[in-house]
């Protein structure tokens, strides 16, 4: 039964002594079922609590209620068994806070004859912590997040789509029709054991992220103004330049007269708001199945300003001609609209442009490194130079 604090009528030595004994042990009991936070303020609130807790009631009862000539004696007492229930109830929380930081770690905790709480598996809370070392941004997630809230300051949404692709979603639907040429520029890794399926379902990784212009078209109707940010896998080996695996960030914007001003000017506005506002865009003219007319972003190199030098030496991120290229773009081809032309995408109506840019190379530019590889080894002493 739980213990209550009773009336004192005998106030001999022994006596207090009794009842002092009962309420420790009592309380130690107590102590030994706490396993939670919640637990343990249950136990403060009954035995320390000031308004009714159980020292208090003994102070009340015990002391208040004492006559004249034992006053002393319960004094001391009622002291020394605050004394000890402090004690009891600090050990209690140790202990539950052992218990959170080391789950698992069962501490048993019995009573001691004395009055001591032995544990028989512990840990010793003096030892020094262990040191969680705070992570860093990967440079490429740092950069992909940067052009990212560029677009959506623009009121640019973001989408996602799967890696593992079908053919349809990859290039049919963006105008690459089986066997066309421009297939061969992708170099793709296919998914083995596909070649019993129709070619638009069999699947891939994807080379780009442009699929995702498909998904999203079919999903909502215009106007739309989205980027993609996402892996995207391609049969290149390895190199200084170059990764089977990296990152790209999409763009699309549709809506009714939409030109290829509007093109020129978004990006020139985020090419200033990456790499600062005396950066100069360039475009020049280029092919993409999915658009048309396709160009290529340049912007003036950044390391070296469009000198093509860096005091005497030449600038080699821009090979000296003081451009770099960042990114493909144009206006969406009619053709690509005609796929989801039935969710309002009539070509008729609706024009648009569509970008796309490599975020490890921009990475890589930005903070002067020279190996793509060292993005993806994952060696923490590179890693932690972002942080
Ligand atoms: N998907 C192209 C590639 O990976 C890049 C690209 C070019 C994306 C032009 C676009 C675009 O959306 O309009 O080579």
């Amino acid at each position: 039964m739980a213990y209550t604090v009773s009336n004192l009528t005998d106030y001999s030595a022994p006596a207090l002594e009794k009842a002092a004994a009962e309420c420790t042990a009592a309380c130690i009991v107590e102590a030994g079922a706490v396993r939670s936070e919640a637990d343990l303020k249950a136990f403060r609130d009954r035995w320390l609590g000031r308004k009714s807790g159980i020292l208090t009631q003994i102070n009340d009862l015990w002391l208040k209620g004492a006559p004249k000539e034992a006053k002393r004696d319960a004094g001391m007492l009622v002291n020394e068994l605050k004394t000890r229930i402090t004690e009891i109830f600090e050990r209690a929380k140790v202990e539950a806070e052992v218990r959170v930081v080391v789950s698992g770690v069962q501490s048993q905790v019995a009573v001691g004859t004395a009055g001591t709480i032995a544990v028989a598996e512990s840990v010793d809370i003096s030892l020094p912590g262990i040191r969680r070392p705070i992570g860093a941004e990967h440079p490429v997630v740092k950069t992909s997040k940067e052009i990212v809230s560029v677009f959506q300051k623009l009121g640019y949404s973001v989408a996602e789509g799967p890696v593992v692709e079908t053919d349809y979603y990859n290039f049919e639907a963006l105008n690459f029709p089986p066997n066309h040429p421009a297939r061969d520029t992708q170099d793709t890794l296919f998914i083995a054991g596909q070649q019993s399926k129709p070619q638009r379902e069999r699947l891939l990784l994807r080379t780009h992220t442009s699929p995702v212009q498909i998904r999203t078209m079919e999903k909502l109707r215009p106007p739309i103004r989205i980027v993609i940010p996402g892996k995207v896998h391609r049969n290149d080996p390895p190199d200084a330049s170059h990764s089977p695996m990296f990152h790209q960030i999409e763009g699309l914007a549709v809506d009714t007269n939409i030109t290829f001003g509007d093109l020129k000017g978004t990006l020139d506005h985020a090419m200033k708001a990456l790499f600062g506002s005396s950066v100069k865009t360039h475009f020049r003219p280029s092919y993409f199945p999915f658009t048309e007319p396709s160009a290529e972003l340049y912007v003036t190199c950044f390391i070296c300003g469009g000198s093509g030098k860096r005091g005497s030496d030449p600038c080699r991120p821009c090979k000296q001609t003081g451009w770099i290229e960042v990114l493909g773009c144009g206006m969406v081809d009619p053709n690509v609209f005609e796929f989801v032309k039935d969710n309002g995408y009539d070509p008729k109506k609706v024009s648009g442009f569509a970008f796309g840019m490599g975020v490890d190379r921009l990475a890589l530019l930005k903070y002067g490194v020279d190996d793509i590889q060292l993005f993806f080894q994952g060696d923490v002493r590179f890693l932690q130079q972002f942080g």
